[in-house]
């Protein structure tokens, strides 16, 4: 199995957010946390996130838009190492893994009063420099790996793509890879458990 992403089979359905899915703001902007922002909350994933483990929460809840032929630059997420993800979307809407020769750091954009700890730099490279590692449509829930480099697409002839990101947080720590495929494990498409 790779080590970039796992689609999952929750006992849920991760329902479409009604509320944001006609917000359509650009980048940098439009990774945003949607908690903060617009008041959303999911107490469905909330207590199932709970239930993998009592030391598990949740962070607050991003969402991203990615416009019809539109991308989001080449990042990981800094500290963030690990995220469930649930896109609504086209099935030609995709995440991808991209591995560079070349980083360059910034910080954060959201301030620090919208996250529950503190945030490192985000790398980010340009695209032309990389080489494509991987992709995956996320339109079912899909436990992601961002410490590894990535980007979204949107095909030109596609709606907008929303896309929910949900951070499980242990102790109030950001998980790894290895801590969520352990955690998920259970609901995991197509490995043992
Ligand atoms: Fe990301």
């Amino acid at each position: 199995m790779n080590n970039l992403w796992r689609h999952l089979d929750l006992p849920f359905e991760i329902k479409p957010p009604t509320e944001l899915l006609n917000i359509h703001y650009d980048y940098p902007f439009n990774v945003a946390d949607v908690t903060e922002l617009c008041g959303y909350t999911n107490d469905e994933v909330q207590d199932f996130i709970r239930s993998l483990d009592p030391d598990l929460t949740l962070d607050l809840i991003e969402g991203f838009y990615t416009p019809p032929g539109g991308s989001i630059p080449v990042h990981n997420d800094g500290d963030i190492l690990c995220k469930m993800n649930q896109s609504f979307g086209e099935d030609g809407g995709i995440l991808r893994w991209w591995k560079a020769s070349e980083i360059f750091k910034k910080q954060p954009t959201v301030s620090d009063d919208q996250r529950q700890y503190e945030g490192d730099a985000i790398d980010y490279a340009d695209r032309d420099n990389c080489t494509f590692l991987d992709q995956v449509n996320t339109n079912q829930p899909t436990l992601i790996n961002t410490n590894v480099l990535h980007d979204t697409y949107n095909p030109p002839d596609a709606p907008g793509r929303w896309t929910l990101c949900f951070k499980p947080l242990i102790n109030l720590q950001p998980i790894t890879w290895d801590q969520g495929i352990e955690l998920f494990k259970d609901y995991i498409i197509g490995e043992a458990t």
